[in-house]
């Protein structure tokens, strides 16, 4: 049941609101100003023992992981990063007994990312899951974790759950932050940021007519440049693989900060960039960078807390805390995404050559 809407993707985004209100509902304690995650399995001795943090995805929740992972750094100051879980599989990883290991997934099905749960869990490493679907394979197979309560997703390309994804590492990060040293302070404005997301998310989707208007502009495109720096570095991933998945646009996402050793070359008037610009402390120097790229007459998109003057448009997106920034800041780019494709006359819920769960190798 599409309730009304064309397509499940288009249902599946206007629905992040709600869905965000589930992933929060029931889990955050304001007396500790922190969360309570009744599947984790991890005791807070066990938190404080933790040295690394390693999370593993595939495609969307690969995505979903990176921001996670900067998050856990940021509020826990704990050592993270994110992987290709496809990748790690196959690289004869050192696994480390002091390494918390996270595999994310939708569907929970996904065999490159149960296949290293497995061998993780054969070499003695403690995994926990960051997985949508209830009672799924790899839901089942690690230690404990999170459910994302995005809520059914039918469109084959990921947008509420990749959305409730970030919050539910948002969440984590801030109960091993609480669980170590964050401050009460840090706890506090976070759980405030948190509850400020389902009105911003439904401040955003308001803007539907403004970016489906210019995503009939860049339909024309033939390929289009996203980029941004740490916290808008995976936000410009995601952005830009929703944009080839569902309009079959070529896309590429670059930190916004390699720029100057290669992709510049590429700057001319037929290649749009999209810049993820969020006002925190690296502001100027994606001013910078985008300076470069109008020196060489590119055109420039940029998503962003206030106008930019060095970019043709702006979306403008509502301001949360820093860390909690990423979630909202791709969400713009996914109805851009859809209302280019929808423009290409594209099949926008089942795109060509892609399955909604990837369980072979
Ligand atoms: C993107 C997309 C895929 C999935 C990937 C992992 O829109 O749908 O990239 O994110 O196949 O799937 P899950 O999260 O089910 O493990």
């Amino acid at each position: 049941d599409m309730g009304g809407h064309d397509t499940y993707m288009h249902k599946e985004i206007h629905e992040q609101a709600d869905a965000v209100d589930r992933v929060l509902r029931g889990r955050i304690d304001d007396r500790f100003s922190t969360v309570h995650l009744g599947g984790l399995n991890l005791d807070a001795r066990e938190a404080r023992q933790i040295r690394r943090v390693k999370i593993l995805g595939c495609g969307t929740s690969y995505h979903a992981g990176m921001i996670g992972a900067q998050m856990i750094e940021e509020l826990a100051r704990i050592p993270a990063d994110a992987e290709p879980a496809s990748e790690f599989r196959y690289r004869n990883a050192v696994v480390d007994p002091d390494t918390l290991y996270v595999a994310v997934s939708q569907s929970g099905e996904t065999y490159d990312v149960l296949a290293a749960v497995q061998e993780l869990k054969r070499k003695g490493a403690r995994v926990l899951g960051v997985v949508n679907v209830v009672g799924s394979a790899i839901a089942r197979e690690a230690d404990g974790g999170v459910y994302v309560h995005a809520g059914p997703e039918v469109c084959v390309v990921s947008t509420k759950c990749f959305t409730n994804t970030t919050v539910a590492f948002a969440l984590l990060a801030l109960h091993l932050g609480r669980t170590r040293d964050l401050s009460v302070r840090d706890g506090k404005r976070i759980i405030e940021g948190l509850r400020r997301l389902p009105e911003q998310i439904t401040e955003i989707l308001k803007q539907e007519e403004e970016i489906k208007a210019l995503a009939e502009e860049y339909a024309a495109a033939r390929s289009m440049l996203f980029i941004g720096r740490v916290r808008g570095y995976p936000v410009a991933r995601e952005a830009s693989l929703k944009l080839k998945e569902v309009s079959y646009i070529h896309a590429e996402a670059y930190p916004a900060s390699e720029l100057k050793h290669g992709p510049l070359a590429l700057i001319e008037p037929a290649l749009p960039t999209v810049a993820i610009v969020p006002d925190d402390d690296l502001l100027e120097k994606n001013r910078a960078a985008m300076e470069e790229i109008k020196a060489r007459s590119g055109k420039i998109l940029a998503v962003a807390h206030q106008d930019q003057e060095k970019a043709d448009q702006t979306i403008v997106v509502p301001k949360n805390e820093d860390e909690l920034d990423p979630i909202l800041m791709g969400i713009p780019l996914q109805l851009l995404a859809y209302h280019t494709a929808l423009a290409l006359g594209r099949d926008i819920d089942k795109p060509r050559n892609l399955a909604k769960s990837v369980t072979v190798e």
